[in-house]
Formats: C-alpha cells, sequence, structure tokens
C-alpha cells in the first residue's frame, strides 16, 4: 500500500474525512501524539488498526468525540464528576473511562463493559472527527512497543506501507499521551499526562489515588487496572536505565561508563564528559521534557544507541507523566546514587 502524506489543511483533512468514512484508517495530529485513526462504530475498521500497529487485541482503544451530545451516546451512568472535568479540561489531553452503552465496537473496548473517551485540544483533529461525523477510536500511530510518534516523520517511519494516509500538522505541542482517569468506580488515575492529578484534584476538591501500576512493574499473574499497562512501552532498541541523583553525581556515573555505544540521555545543558548525549528538556520544566522526551528516544536508535542512561525527570506534575514513560522505555531499572 503506497501511503500518502499530505498536509492537515482543508484538502487533508477532507480526505482524511472521506478515508474514515469509508472504514479506512488514517493518521491524524493531535495536541499529546499523532492517532491512528478508524470509525470507533465498526468492527471491522477497528480491526484494521490493530492490524496495522501489530497491537494486542485485549488493548483497548481511546475514541475520540468532538461534542458533548456523543459523550452521551457512548457512555453510560455519566457521574458529575466527569461533566465537571470534561468542562474543564475538554478540548484536551484527559481521557475518561466510563461504561460503555455498548454503542462503540467491541474491538475498541477489547471486550470491556468500559469505553475511554476524550476530546482532543488539537482543532484539525477536531475537525476531521465533525467532517467524518462519527467517533473515532485512535491510539498513538506507532509499531505496538515502540515510543509514540510526535511527528508525521515518526508515524511515517512506523507506518509507511501499513495504512493510507498520514496527515502532517507539524511536530506535537504535548508530546505524551493524554491523561486517562478512570471514573468506573470512585476516580483513579491509571495514566498519568499533561493534565495532572494536582489540577483535576483542585477542580474537583477531592485526592485522585494513582493507580500502582504507574510507578511499579506489576506481579506476575496481576491484573492491570487498565489493559495498556501491562505491556512494554515506549521502548526504544537501546537498553535504557534510569539514573536519579544530583547533575554531578549523574556526570561522574556517566564518565565511569564511557564506552563505544553508551549514550546520556539528559536535561539540557548537562554536558557529560566522554559520552555522547541527547537533551530530551529542560531539568526545571517538565511540559519541555514531555515534548522532547519521544523524539529522543528515537533518536537514541537512529544514532546506534546500544546502551543509555537517563537522568530522571521530578515525578510530580506534568513530571509524573515523564516519569511513568521513560520507568517503561527503561523496563523499570532505575538506579538510585
Ligand atoms: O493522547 C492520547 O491519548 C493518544 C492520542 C492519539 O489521542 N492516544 C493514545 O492511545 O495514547 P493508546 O492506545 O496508545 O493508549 C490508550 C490507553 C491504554 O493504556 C489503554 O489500556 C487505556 O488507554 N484504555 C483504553 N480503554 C480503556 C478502558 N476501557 N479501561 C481502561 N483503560 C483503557
Ligand atoms: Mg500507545
Amino acid at each position: 500500500m503506497v501511503t500518502k502524506l499530505l498536509p492537515a489543511d482543508e484538502a487533508g483533512i477532507a480526505e482524511a474525512a472521506a478515508l474514515l468514512r469509508n472504514g479506512q484508517v488514517a493518521a491524524i495530529p493531535t495536541e499529546t501524539v499523532y492517532g491512528l485513526a478508524a470509525n470507533a462504530l465498526d468492527e471491522a475498521a477497528a480491526q484494521k488498526i490493530f492490524e496495522a500497529k501489530g497491537r494486542p487485541g485485549d488493548n483497548p482503544l481511546i475514541v475520540h468525540i468532538a461534542s458533548m451530545n456523543t459523550l452521551r451516546k457512548l457512555a453510560a451512568d455519566i457521574p458529575p464528576v466527569a461533566i465537571r472535568l470534561a468542562g474543564a479540561f475538554w478540548p484536551g489531553p484527559l481521557t475518561l473511562v466510563l461504561k460503555s452503552t455498548g454503542k462503540v465496537a467491541s474491538a475498541v473496548s477489547a471486550g470491556l463493559p468500559t469505553v475511554a473517551i476524550r476530546m482532543p485540544g488539537d482543532e484539525r483533529a477536531l475537525e476531521v472527527i465533525r467532517r467524518a461525523g462519527i467517533p473515532l477510536a485512535a491510539p498513538s500511530a506507532n509499531r505496538s512497543g515502540s515510543p509514540s510518534p510526535t511527528t508525521a516523520a515518526h508515524v511515517m517511519a512506523d507506518l509507511a506501507g501499513k495504512i493510507p494516509l498520514v496527515l502532517d500538522g507539524g511536530p506535537a505541542p504535548v508530546g505524551v499521551e493524554s491523561t486517562v482517569l478512570s471514573l468506573v468506580e470512585e476516580p483513579l488515575l491509571l495514566r498519568p499526562g499533561f493534565v495532572t492529578r494536582e489540577e483535576m484534584e483542585a477542580e474537583l476538591g477531592m485526592e485522585i489515588p494513582v493507580s500502582k501500576a504507574v510507578q511499579q512493574p506489576l506481579n506476575e499473574g496481576e491484573r492491570p487496572q487498565s489493559p495498556g499497562m501491562m505491556y512494554r512501552h515506549y521502548a526504544p532498541l537501546a537498553k535504557v536505565t534510569l539514573v536519579e541523583g544530583s547533575a554531578e553525581d549523574y556526570k561522574k556515573f556517566l564518565k565511569e561508563r564511557a564506552e563505544d555505544g553508551v549514550w546520556a540521555l539528559c536535561f539540557t545543558g548537562e554536558a557529560p564528559e566522554g559520552i555522547p548525549a541527547i537533551s530530551y528538556g529542560d531539568e526545571g520544566d517538565a511540559a519541555s521534557q514531555a515534548a522532547g522526551l519521544f523524539a529522543a528516544l528515537r533518536e537514541l536508535d537512529e544514532r546506534g544507541a546500544r546502551t543509555a542512561y537517563a537522568h530522571v525527570p521530578k515525578r510530580e506534575g506534568v513530571g509524573l507523566a515523564v516519569y511513568n514513560r521513560l520507568l517503561r522505555a527503561a523496563a523499570f531499572r532505575l538506579v538510585r546514587l
């Protein structure tokens, strides 16, 4: 299959919408990462997403909507907290897991009685949904297991030849996937993102617990609250290890490990001696780290890194999302200095 790469303008959006209405897939920009979209109401269309990505069928997809009316069609028993959070953070990088009405294709929910829904903040994504006239299931547009794509070039690198169209909307400004909050029972943070736990707690006036899987590997046989949590994720080919410690100790640690194929994944301005480095953002600015992380992970592979030591971010605010993705890229390897 030839993959068309078009700018996300009027014509590109019209072409994507037509493909999606016809049961095909298309990659589209969102404010978080690029998504691989298909009609969320059509079983066969949704199946094409799993095929193109090589995604396991038990990992459900996020449904993207452009109106509150669609939310009411897809989700049942919507609690007041959902309306409150949607009012505060939609359109934007927040996904709510709710009870499903059963209208979404069962492949989308991976057979679960629940459905994950968000209204994306990117105006072009919203326009594709409106023009297609259907809710769109869209996971990140990467091959399953590799870092999420934050540019159209990343999508092409992973999926060219497997999908008919990629819309190029420039680099995704947020850079990490949406926050996923379950509201099926009491609120539970399943995946940290750009909308932070702290912001949602302030909005709701209550504490929001964080799923254990956010910061720890699951035990053998343990069932994840969010199926996506169980997979090795966001992983480059290089073996990544997180390193926690001061800038000084980190530099010393790296110097002792300088060797062919060993790289540093560090903050801007931290130039280690004797070791090639890629910066993924500013130390005091978690949003810049989120925006730079996935491109930095992909660059490690392009440069042929075999081993990489990443300086850990702070675990609060948006930093928790950066930490969560890095920890998975590192398969939970963490060294404390
Ligand atoms: O920012 C994003 O959310 C991007 C863009 C494209 O919108 N999409 C994205 O999709 O990150 P994906 O498939 O890579 O991640 C979906 C996450 C997975 O961790 C999955 O397990 C969880 O959402 N999820 C989906 N439906 C769920 C459900 N019914 N219950 C619990 N978790 C669910
Ligand atoms: Mg993904």
